[in-house]
């Protein structure tokens, strides 16, 4: 069967179309994504009129590239699934209105699919070794940072969020506050890992000193607007900070990177998962995934250790078309009458 995914909840326009074969394997056929990146660099973040009017512009050729990209007709497929939310009103809209009418005109059925829940399921794709329930996932993106316990397929409570800034918006600001440019993550990683490499993998001792925001607190909630505060005032005090850009980028990654993998084996060892997950855009993040993998390995030997294909970290359609595929499964259909975005939608 085959199964075409639309997103457009941020500043990406997206399609992808996926084929399940009768292993239940997920195949991706085509992956397409319009980045605005270049277009929102200069505002530092995402400017939700100018992202809308970029997905009207985008959308149509989007999709249809994807369908000729997977060699497929409409008619050959199964279903459509689309982002409902969260995400920016005005763009969801845009993905989701279009999804809508495709499903009408061509009489295919219309799933709707959480954003993070796409995230989530971009663990699905193939080439990947089955996963192992109760499973503990990380999502960790531009405006999420949750920790997700997921018992089955499409079975999710979310045992802890962030009660301001998501680990990415972190990146993000923290690379605004540097000058460093925008999206932050990949720039802020980039610092760190020649700093890593020029101190030949060991980093020394240093006098900038930031907090690992309630990691040891009782409960499992992250926090990053008091880091990024931190932050500031380092810089504030160091008249030398722009030449100790690698130095600042390392620091303020480890500390983003210690409460995430802290809380994360702290969760797992609380709830006995058998695997743990990464998911969403700061699951790209090499050392995140590096380091991880050796807390697992430390303190929880027994958890399995999953990460989505490198393609499917940050936003795409591919993840959301996975999701679509389990809920077709379950025929979680939404009538295409019945549709409607929410830009706080929840999913556990
Ligand atoms: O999942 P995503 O594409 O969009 C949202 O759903 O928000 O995530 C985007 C976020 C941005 O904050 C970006 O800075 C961060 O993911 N990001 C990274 C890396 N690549 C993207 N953060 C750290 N390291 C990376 N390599
Ligand atoms: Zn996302």
């Amino acid at each position: 069967m085959y199964i075409l995914g639309i997103e457009s909840s941020c500043d990406e326009t997206a399609a992808s179309v996926i084929l399940v074969a009768k292993d239940k394997k997920l195949n991706v056929l085509s992956n397409v994504i319009s980045s605005q990146i270049e277009i929102h660099k200069k505002y530092y973040g995402v400017v939700p009129e100018v992202a809308a009017r970029e997905h009207v512009l985008n959308v149509i050729p989007v999709v249809n590239e994807a369908l000729e990209k997977a060699g497929i007709k409409p008619a050959d497929l199964s279903a459509l699934a689309v982002t409902a939310g969260p995400g920016l009103v005005t763009s969801l809209i845009i993905g989701g209105e279009t999804a809508r009418v495709l499903a009408c005109a061509w009489k295919k059925p219309l799933i709707t699919v959480n954003h993070i829940e796409g995230h989530i399921c971009a663990n699905f794709i193939l080439p990947k070794e089955k996963i192992h329930f109760p499973a503990l996932v990380l999502t960790v993106s531009g405006g999420h940072t949750n920790l997700v316990l997921m018992t089955d397929y499409l079975k999710y409570e979310i045992i802890a969020e962030t009660l301001d800034d998501a680990a990415g918006e972190a990146y993000d600001k923290g690379a605004k506050m540097m000058d460093l440019g925008y999206p932050g993550g990949p720039i802020v990683a980039g610092y760190a890992n020649d700093y890593l490499k020029a101190n030949n993998g060991t980093a020394p001792k240093s006098d900038i000193v930031l907090p690992r925001p309630m990691l040891t607190s009782p409960n499992l909630n992250f926090s990053f607007s008091g880091l990024k505060t931190a932050l500031l005032y380092q810089l504030k005090k160091d008249k030398n900070w722009k030449k100790r850009i690698p130095e600042y980028c390392y620091e303020y990654q480890q500390a983003i990177l210690e409460t995430l993998i802290g809380k994360t084996i702290k969760a797992a060892k609380k709830y006995k998962v058998k695997t743990i997950m990464l998911s969403g855009g700061v699951s790209a993040n090499s050392e995140l995934r590096r380091q991880m993998n050796d807390a697992i390995i430390d303190r929880v030997p027994e958890v399995a250790f999953s990460v989505p294909a490198m393609a499917y970290t940050t936003d795409n359609a591919a993840m959301i078309a996975a999701a679509g595929y389990f809920k077709y499964a379950k025929k979680q259909f939404t009538p295409w009458d019945e549709f409607k975005v929410d830009c706080n939608i929840s999913f556990d």
